[in-house]
């Protein structure tokens, strides 16, 4: 299946495909051709360039399909690299108890919050789940999302924990969006170990781990690293064990507190630590240090009325810096990943160019997926955004923060 996609306004996002993520000030800069065409084969690019120099007066049969994207601006598609959109109903109830002053913590606290959520998970059906999150992916893809990690963590028992897992799966199987699961199990201490911390790391441990690595169901290990959820040395040693099982970690870090977590992520080659609202000097010199990548989550900012995460210090610290949804229903009920970069900019204060490899190459390195995602490169898989083609230029994506400008979202070439 060879198709044709010429006229592009502006073709955005194009990176030597040997480029894995940008690390501080190299985040500045996006490189992008004017008046481009693009060529899918199987569902992967396989050329682009000047319209100068399409290969169009080869015979239009050359081509399977042939789209004329006049007045468009094209980019890759988003790399949605942290996701919990596996949940049982929703927590608009605690959203007013916030109204009204409660603390995400207090929520927490008073049972609220993720065990609010894992008591609804457990009382739901695997088909309940499944059209719910379908209808949540649904959504993302249509706004441009390409690639998307979700996490299990509602759960907090081993069957429910491989129920989320299981709806994960099912999801990838009938998505072409690409999909990295990530077991979350050290979420909450489940009600079932109330009062018995300890216990339950070494039921995440010696049961919950094997479960997951034996049916195959996980690529990531997760845990919520921060004041009143699990320690460094908890998160240390579920990662270890984790590491046995072969999967890498994601550490959610320095959200309610300056954790450690961000010192364990490293630590271990955590692949990124994310959140990072209370990151100060000592985290982002550790991790311009590393190769792991510095999520940050202004959807969960917003929502929470947290401090955002200081992204312009992390750039200019060297590091490598990844925006990404947080889409849950506490902290994030949301998954436009067009407003993610919007917060970017006028929140975190980061360029439009720095805001826009945040959500693409480096949400793909989050991923572990940079050699296929992120970036208009040869060999990478063809999923782009096309926008609306009134848009005037790149700059007005994330200036016009609530208009629909996207046209549509090709999917592996399609
Ligand atoms: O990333 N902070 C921890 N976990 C989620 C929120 C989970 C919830 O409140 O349901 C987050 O914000
Ligand atoms: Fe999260």
């Amino acid at each position: 299946m060879l198709t044709l996609f010429k006229n592009i306004k502006q073709l955005r996002g194009i990176l030597p495909v040997s480029v894995r993520y940008l690390r501080g000030h190299e985040m500045d800069t996006v490189i992008s051709i004017d008046n481009a065409y693009l060529i899918a084969r199987d569902g992967f690019i396989e050329d682009f360039g000047s319209m100068d120099s399409c290969p169009i007066s080869a015979t239009s049969a050359t081509f399977n399909q042939v789209y004329d994207l006049s007045g468009s601006i094209v980019t890759p598609t988003f790399c949605d690299s942290h996701t919990h959109i596996v949940y049982a109903g929703s927590r608009q109830g605690e959203f007013v108890d916030k109204i009204n002053g409660l603390s995400y913590e207090e929520i927490a606290r008073r049972g609220g919050g993720i065990l609010n959520s894992a008591d609804r998970l457990a009382n739901a059906s695997v088909e309940e789940l499944m059209r719910d999150a379908d209808r949540r992916l649904n959504y993302a893809i249509k706004h441009g999302t390409g690639a998307i990690e979700i996490k299990s963590g509602y759960g907090l028992s081993t069957e429910s924990e491989l129920k989320m897992l299981e709806v994960i799966k099912s999801l990838k199987e009938k998505h072409k969006c690409d999909i990295c699961a990530t077991f979350l199990g050290a979420h909450a201490v489940g009600r079932a170990f109330a009062g018995r911390q300890s216990e339950y790391v070494d039921y995440v441990i010696n049961d919950m781990l094997p479960a997951v690595a034996r049916q195959g169901v996980a690529r990531f290990v997760d845990v919520f690293c921060d004041q009143g959820f699990f320690t460094p040395e908890e998160t240390s040693r579920i990662i270890e064990a984790a590491s046995a099982h072969g999967m890498r970690p994601k550490i959610h870090a320095n959200e309610l507190a300056a954790s450690g977590g961000v010192q364990v992520g490293v630590a271990h080659n955590a692949l990124s630590v994310d959140h990072l609202e209370r990151a100060g000097e000592e985290e982002l010199r550790l991790l311009a240090q590393s190769d792991t990548v510095a999520t940050m989550l202004p959807g969960a900012s917003f929502f929470l009325g947290m401090p955002y995460a200081p992204a312009r210090q992390a750039i200019d610290h060297d590091c490598i810096v990844a925006l990404a949804s947080d889409w849950n229903p506490g902290s994030s009920p949301s998954g436009s990943m067009p407003f993610i970069m919007s917060l970017g900019c006028i929140k975190m204060k980061l360029t439009p160019e720095q805001s826009f490899n945040a959500v693409t190459i480096n949400g793909a390195a989050a991923m572990g997926l940079s050699h296929l995602y992120g970036s208009i490169s040869r060999s990478k898989v063809a999923s782009f955004i096309v926008y609306k083609p009134y848009v005037p230029d790149a700059n007005y994506i994330p200036y016009a923060y609530s208009e629909d400008l996207i046209d549509s979202v090709f999917i592996c070439g399609k």
